[in-house]
């Protein structure tokens, strides 16, 4: 299956991504079928080039990664803005990567919306519009007959969503517990071996887990966005940011942690949803003094981990990164060869 893509935004999750296709090209062919060519790359800063036949992805690659302004690539249209490249190029795929907005989901939102309405499948690791509305993205998705996949959205490229989707198929899954921010556990490992919040968080930031307002992270916001993706699409239940009770680690202090390493406890940034007796569903953000025998508990540094409660095989635990170029880029080909296993079906 030959597939042609145009990526909308180009920064560190797309470059990833295209490393990896250049790198992986003959070994997509030979396991999958998959032939990836690259037709557009439009960014709102970068610019943009744009040619049917294909894009020369090495000269793209290395223009973005000098600074140079895609204008520079020698053939091509340039100009094409983000709506452009997605409904008046010959791509079949869009990858969605812009900057995530989680309260209103744009701009991602209207260019997951126009891609899918113009009968174009997505790809995306963008936050906003599933955290907004993946009910209705998947559906919009559906009755078009194309795929939307956001694996990178939960855990980047460590397959959350889709284990639970496919490979644990069969199963009821009946809730989640996970360490969905890689920030806040980075910075609760260090608390335990005797750093301050302040000095952890600063380590944090130099080491670019952190941004520089570490609002998102540390207040529990980031964790949030994904219990709201894990609540709609793995168990199936309508919920919104405003509906999950939220805490970050701010309030948690240097004794609590030593009070807790005293009673063999480690604190972690638990977010989490249970599907209730009654089948509503209760979810949350809050810090948790875990015993040292939950496997939640033994994830240190910026790893992530999500364990689902199932019916046949009790809780089920992955472990993985949950950011990074490669990391982030890898769980769009996750994206990218379940789709050709779907729509040739
Ligand atoms: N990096 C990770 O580890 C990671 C992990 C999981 C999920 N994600 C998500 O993946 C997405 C991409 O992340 P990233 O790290 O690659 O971000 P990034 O490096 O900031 O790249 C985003 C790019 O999109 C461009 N852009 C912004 N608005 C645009 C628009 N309207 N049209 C076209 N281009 C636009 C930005 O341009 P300017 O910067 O020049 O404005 C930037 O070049 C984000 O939604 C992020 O939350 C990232």
């Amino acid at each position: 299956m030959n597939v042609n893509i145009a990526f909308v935004g180009y920064g560190t999750v797309a470059q990833g991504f295209t490393e990896i296709i250049l790198e992986k090209g003959s070994q997509l062919k030979e396991q999958h079928d998959l032939s990836i060519q690259v037709v557009a790359v439009s960014d709102i800063k970068k610019g943009s080039i744009y040619d049917e036949k294909g894009l020369n992805m090495k000269k793209v690659l290395s223009l973005a990664k000098n600074n140079k302004p895609l204008e520079d690539y020698p053939e091509g249209i340039k100009g094409m803005n983000s709506l452009e490249t997605i409904t008046k190029t010959n791509a079949d795929t869009i990858i969605e990567v812009t900057y995530t907005d989680v309260k209103t989901g744009e701009p991602a939102l209207t260019h997951i919306k126009a891609a899918l309405n113009a009968g174009k499948h997505v790809l995306s690791t963008n936050k906003g519009p599933a955290v907004k509305q993946a009910a209705l993205l998947l559906e919009t998705a559906r009755k078009n007959n194309v795929y939307y996949g956001f694996e990178g959205t939960v855990l980047s490229g460590t397959p959350a969503l889709n284990l639970a989707s496919y490979t644990l198929s069969g199963n009821k899954i009946t809730g989640f517990k996970g360490i969905l921010n890689g920030t806040t556990n980075y910075i609760l490992t260090r608390m335990e071996e005797g750093m301050s919040y302040e000095k952890a968080l600063k380590k944090a930031q130099e080491l670019g887990y952190a941004e520089a307002d570490p609002t998102g992270d540390v207040e529990g916001l980031d964790a949030l966005g994904k219990v709201v993706i894990l609540t709609n699409v793995v168990l199936g239940k309508e919920l919104s940011r405003t509906d999950v009770k939220r805490k970050g680690i701010t309030g948690i202090s240097m004794d609590d942690v030593k009070h807790a390493k005293e009673h063999g406890k480690r604190w972690k940034l638990i977010g989490r949803a249970e599907i209730q007796k009654d089948s509503s569903v209760l979810a949350s953000v809050s810090p948790e003094k875990l015993p040292l025998s939950d496997p939640l508990a033994g994830v240190n540094e910026a790893v992530n981990a999500l364990t689902f409660m199932t019916d046949e095989l009790g809780p089920v635990t992955i472990i993985g990164p949950g950011a990074g170029k490669r990391e982030t880029g890898f769980a769009l080909l996750i994206d990218m060869i379940n789709m050709k296993y779907q729509i040739s079906r």
